[in-house]
């Protein structure tokens, strides 16, 4: 997206002027993209309309850790069996634009199996569903804004935008932030994938150090001896560090 915000919205009395967040030009990728085909068929075809932010988006929403289960942040733990695969730990921070940790924020997550198969009734990739794996997790962040993921390392899978396209191994990421109009849908890669410089959705976003700022850093200090590897991703909410969002 490459349009501009106000700074503030009113609430219609025009008394009270709040916040609203701003997308930072450049950074995201663009509505329509050549190279991933489909985004032809489902951009906007007129200018967006900008809704002013009044209390709902800008206060919203408040959710409760109750709502988490310690299983829902282990996606190796949801079933009987183990799943197959690699085991990796995923953790990180939740950061604002000043670099503040950002606390009691809902992170989902969504992947592949080990074998890059979704557990979707619109997946085609002939490739082994596990059944002991659901690919799906969630996490509040801790009050230093930290969340910690166990999952399986995702597979790269075959999607049709062209001939031989594969996506590289990403976990996808949904979050709230500190309101609605912060809400981030995002990928994560891994580093040293020989796939990144060939996927039309990673090199959507324009900008080079945005890219980076999608790959996870390899970590062994997260690594467990004879358990799983380790690797961090802290996320930023907006600002000019801002985590790229889809
Ligand atoms: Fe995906």
């Amino acid at each position: 997206m490459t349009t501009e915000v106000s700074t503030t919205a009113f609430t219609g009395s025009s008394e009270l002027a709040l916040p609203s967040y701003e997308r930072p030009l450049g950074v995201h990728p663009p509505l329509d993209f050549a190279g991933y085909r489909s985004t032809a068929l489902r951009h906007p075809k007129h200018p967006l309309v900008l809704l002013p932010h009044r209390l709902t988006e800008v206060t919203g929403p408040l959710l409760g850790d109750d709502l988490i289960t310690a299983t829902d942040a282990d996606l190796t733990t949801q079933h009987a069996g183990e799943p197959q695969g690699q085991r990796i730990i995923l953790a990180g921070r939740v950061l604002d634009s000043d670099g503040r940790p950002v606390p009691d924020t809902l992170i989902e997550i969504w992947q592949t199996n080990a074998a890059g198969r979704y557990r979707h009734w619109r997946e085609h990739h002939p490739a082994p569903l596990d059944p002991n794996f659901d690919g799906i997790g969630r996490a509040i962040t801790d009050s230093a804004g930290r969340y910690r993921f166990v999952t399986i390392q995702p597979g790269a899978y075959p999607w049709g935008n062209h001939h031989n396209a594969w996506r590289p191994a990403h976990i996808h990421f949904s979050l709230f932030g500190r309101a609605f109009t912060q809400r981030i849908v995002t990928q994560m890669y891994f580093p040293g994938d020989p796939l990144l410089p060939l996927d039309p959705i990673f090199n959507s976003v324009p900008d080079e150090k945005a890219r980076q700022r999608m790959i996870a850093d390899f970590d062994m200090n997260l690594t467990q001896p004879e358990w799983a590897l380790g690797y961090t991703w802290d996320i930023v909410l907006r600002g000019r560090t801002a985590t790229v969002f889809e």
